[in-house]
């Protein structure tokens, strides 16, 4: 199948953080004529592929979209089997995170989870909170709209109690109220299924993001796939709002 893409990636452009819609789970499951959660089942081999290649690239930060907070809309079997699979996941893949000096953070609604998973999730925050290698960043329950709508919720109550005025607010002071306030903006955005959308995940966050689409669903992608959606990266210029000339130097 031709030469393989890691040797095209180049080392010293990498993007610092990686953000992943995985999509199409339930439509690849379909296919082979099977439930929707055979797919997600098979969506955690590409989860495992994937975290594993950018931890060996030395990606800083990775965040997968696992859940949103449209999601809860959902049957109610696919809810609880997809809730069982993060925590019998997590289980399973600890050790591989430790191994891997992987820390896990996760950004969403935690409140909203059901407690055995949310307790799951804690208990795994803190024992790879000591990690320094790759940040994992798991978003469920999220959506970019509840996580803007806290932000303002917060900053509203600071300038109604006179700690800030109206007057202070600015971009870093949104970012800094966001769940996302100690990671860097993604560089890459990277979405499955060959779906054109954005669906509610880190709106303020990628601003300046360059987006990759790939046909591909969630469960047949990867190393090679994450390797193909960096390098694409890496052939685009990359302007911020200059012109060529500017950027090119
Ligand atoms: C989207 O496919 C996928 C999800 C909503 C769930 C993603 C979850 C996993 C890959 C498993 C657990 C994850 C971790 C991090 C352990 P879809 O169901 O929307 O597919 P469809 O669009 O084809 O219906």
């Amino acid at each position: 199948m031709g030469t393989s893409n890691k040797e095209q990636v180049d080392r010293n452009k990498l993007p610092k953080h990686i953000a992943i819609i995985m999509d199409g789970n339930g439509r690849w499951a379909k296919k082979k004529g099977n439930e929707r959660i055979f797919g997600h089942k098979n969506g955690v081999k590409a989860v495992r592929d994937t975290v594993e290649a950018a931890a060996e690239l030395g990606i800083s930060f990775l965040t997968l979209y696992a859940f949103s907070t449209e999601n809860w809309n959902r049957p109610r079997t696919e809810i609880d089997a997809l809730m069982s699979l993060l925590v019998s996941t997590l289980d399973s893949e600890t050790k591989t995170l430790m191994d891997n000096n992987i820390r896990l953070i996760t950004i969403g609604d935690m409140e909203s989870l059901p407690s055995r998973v949310r307790s799951k999730m804690q208990r795994t925050t803190e024992k790879t909170s000591g990690n320094d290698g790759m940040r994992l960043v798991l978003a469920l329950s999220y959506s970019s709209r509840w996580e803007l709508l806290d932000a303002m919720k917060s900053l509203a109550k600071k300038i109604e109690s006179g700690e800030l005025t109206s007057r202070d607010l600015n971009c870093d002071l949104i970012s800094n109220n966001l769940q996302t306030k100690d990671i860097p903006d993604p560089e890459l955005l990277i979405r499955t299924s060959g779906e054109y959308r954005i669906s509610n995940f880190l709106l303020w966050q990628i601003a300046y993001a360059e987006l990759y689409f790939t046909d591909t669903l969630w469960p047949d992608f990867r190393k090679e796939d994450l390797y193909a959606a960096i390098c694409n990266f890496q052939n685009r210029e990359r302007r911020f709002g200059k012109i060529s000339e500017q950027v090119i130097s």
